[in-house]
């Protein structure tokens, strides 16, 4: 035994308070502290990326009070990883510069999958022993070798998704530590949605003065499973998310022309909704850090955007049975992801679930 298996050996019987021992004994490297985290630039997996498999929870012992919230975002930041470790692998520098991009483009998009890995490493180190930390399921996110355009478009939606589902999880933290690190991830996703803004689509990057904050993070990740191959996740894996009230997700409908505030939508709805003829419902739009409600016609399926939202960043709409949506379980579909900027993909990115 060398002198740092004997320290994790040490640290493995030491009590949790003393914070959690690392994934892999021995090879930890700090977010923050390691060039991995910012500019590896390798095509291969930076730690803990490569990693395989459930780390099983030590029998006996109390979780964390933050170790639910942790386990469903080290979920979801396996998905968003693996987003960008697959196109590092699929895509070229040339892929980017002779569609018309810049020449720091791929260089650029290894750099957001190292800050990613620096996530894992981040929940991973969050997690007590005494909860289960899960693994990498396999993803399918569609991306194909000649259109890194879809990619592209793919990262605007998945990178404003993760700033909206973090205001979320923020609300539910349970310590003061989790609700700094929760916002100061929150702000590297940001730089990464600007950076797109400003170097790939050549667009103002600003948003308006406040972002969308959403109360119900797990609807939101409930949103990514979609790109999870079914049954492909390790055999002991939490649930995810957890909980979970599994409701229809939603989106804006495929001959809708203009989202514009004010215009009138029909919605449409990945699964059967369960909507009663003769009961109300609204939908909800959250913004900024207010929601308005306006009613939902169930038999039409439209509803109409309020002409008082700014068209500017991200609108998350929910259907529900409360105005303003008052209560998680109120919720009885959505979120749908109506989105502004770029101009150019908005209408699109608003019909994708
Ligand atoms: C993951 O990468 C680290 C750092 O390069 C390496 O030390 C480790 O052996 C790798 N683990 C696996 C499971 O491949
Ligand atoms: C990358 O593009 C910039 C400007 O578009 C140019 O100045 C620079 O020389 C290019 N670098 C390489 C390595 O081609
Ligand atoms: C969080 O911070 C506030 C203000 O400093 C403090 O009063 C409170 O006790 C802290 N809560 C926890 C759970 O540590
Ligand atoms: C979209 O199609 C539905 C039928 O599926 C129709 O009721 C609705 O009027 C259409 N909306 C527009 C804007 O064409
Ligand atoms: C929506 O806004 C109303 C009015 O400001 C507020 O009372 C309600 O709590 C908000 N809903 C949520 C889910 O935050």
């Amino acid at each position: 035994m060398n002198f740092i298996e004997l320290l994790f050996a040490f640290l493995a019987i030491t009590p949790s308070s003393l914070g959690a021992p690392p994934p892999v004994p021995g090879k930890y490297p700090v977010p923050g502290q390691s060039p991995i985290y910012s500019i590896d630039q390798n095509v291969n997996p930076p730690f803990p990326g490569n990693l395989t498999g459930v780390i099983a929870a030590a029998t006996g012992g109390v979780p964390d009070p933050d170790d639910n919230l942790f386990q469903n975002l080290l979920s979801a930041e396996w998905i968003i990883y693996s987003f960008y470790q697959q196109a590092v692998e699929i895509f070229k520098p040339e892929t980017f510069t002779n569609a018309g991009f810049p020449n720091t483009t791929w260089e650029s998009i290894a750099a957001i999958r190292d800050n990613e890995a620096g996530h894992l490493q981040l929940f991973y180190e969050n997690i007590s022993p005494h909860s289960a930390k899960p693994g990498p399921c396999k993803y399918d996110y569609g991306l194909n070798s000649s259109n890194p355009e879809d990619f592209l478009a793919k990262q605007v939606l998945i990178e404003i998704a993760s700033m909206a589902f973090l205001t979320g999880l923020t609300q539910q933290a349970k310590t003061n530590a989790t609700k700094g690190a929760l916002t100061a991830v929150a702000a590297t996703e940001t730089r990464h949605e600007v950076w797109a803004l400003l170097d790939i689509w050549g667009t103002s990057p600003f948003g308006g003065p406040v972002d969308t904050s959403f109360p119900y993070a797990n609807q939101i990740l409930q949103t990514t499973t979609g790109f999870i191959v079914p049954g492909s996740c390790p055999k002991g894996n939490p649930p995810y998310p957890n909980p979970s009230q599994d409701i229809p997700g939603m989106s804006v409908a495929e001959n809708v022309t203009s989202i514009k505030p004010g215009s009138k939508v029909q919605w449409s709805f990945n699964k059967e909704t369960n909507f009663h003829k003769h009961s109300k419902y609204w939908a909800v739009f959250f913004h900024a850090a207010y929601n308005i409600s306006v009613p939902f016609d169930a038999q039409t399926m439209t509803a109409r955007i309020p002409e008082e939202i700014e068209p500017r960043g991200l609108v998350l709409v929910v259907i529900a049975t409360k105005e303003g949506a008052v209560t998680e379980d109120s919720v009885v579909a959505g979120p749908a992801t109506v989105l502004y900027q770029p101009e150019e993909l908005s209408l699109e990115i608003s019909k994708s679930l």
